[in-house]
């Protein structure tokens, strides 16, 4: 089984980008949208996030897209500016060879030389999301609460579980102030 290679995502991984995620949309509980995005929409959101300075991060296996992350602000307020929320989407014939994982670690390294401090994963449906618990609990994410039946899709309601990790000093030390208030 050959490696992923990881690399920054590009307007050219567009289309498979939105049709990884629209799958995830229209079959799964990981994103609560319900409507998938068209790929219009997909580089609006690309755009934002490039343009914010954010990492986007694409996985190449065997000369195709099979995979990304991306890691935006958690909330939007100016003090949660050093603390991120990732999403991570691996194609669906894909999944248990190892993409996911690196690609997570190579977003956290992507997001600690940028000056974050806490990166959170908001796992939607958390019975059914085992996989993205356990990769992130891997990557060294610990649980920080459940919020139960948040979202409703699929004609059930759904919980949410918060996982969160230091990036470098985490609240050891005050931040470098280079990110924008
Ligand atoms: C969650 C997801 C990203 C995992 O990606 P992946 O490439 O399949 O994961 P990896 O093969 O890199 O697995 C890394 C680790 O995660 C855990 N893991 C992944 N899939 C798992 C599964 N089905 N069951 C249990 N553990 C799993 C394991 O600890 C695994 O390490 P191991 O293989 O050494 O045991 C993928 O399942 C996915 O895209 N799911 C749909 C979208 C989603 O849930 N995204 C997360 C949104 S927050």
């Amino acid at each position: 089984m050959s490696a992923p290679t990881i690399r920054p995502a590009t307007f050219a991984d567009l289309p498979a980008i939105t049709a990884i995620y629209a799958n995830a949309v229209r079959h799964g509980t990981a994103s609560f949208e319900q409507d998938p995005p068209d790929e219009a929409e997909m580089k609006r959101r690309m755009v934002s996030l490039l343009d914010g300075g954010f990492p986007y991060l694409a996985a190449d296996m065997d000369g195709a897209l099979c995979g990304y992350a991306y890691a935006g602000l958690y909330r939007t307020r100016p003090a949660y500016r050093f603390t991120l929320e990732d999403s991570i989407y691996i194609a669906p014939d894909r999944h248990r060879r190892g993409i996911g994982r690196a690609l997570l670690e190579a977003l956290l390294c992507e997001s600690q030389a940028r000056g974050f401090r806490q990166i959170i994963a908001v796992i939607g449906d958390s019975p059914t999301q085992a996989p993205s618990v356990a990769l992130h609990r891997a990557a060294g994410f610990t649980i920080a609460g459940t919020l139960a039946a948040v979202g409703f899709k699929f004609g059930r309601w759904l919980d949410t579980v918060l996982m969160q990790r230091a990036l470098g000093e985490g609240g050891d030390s005050p931040p470098a102030e280079t990110r924008r208030a």
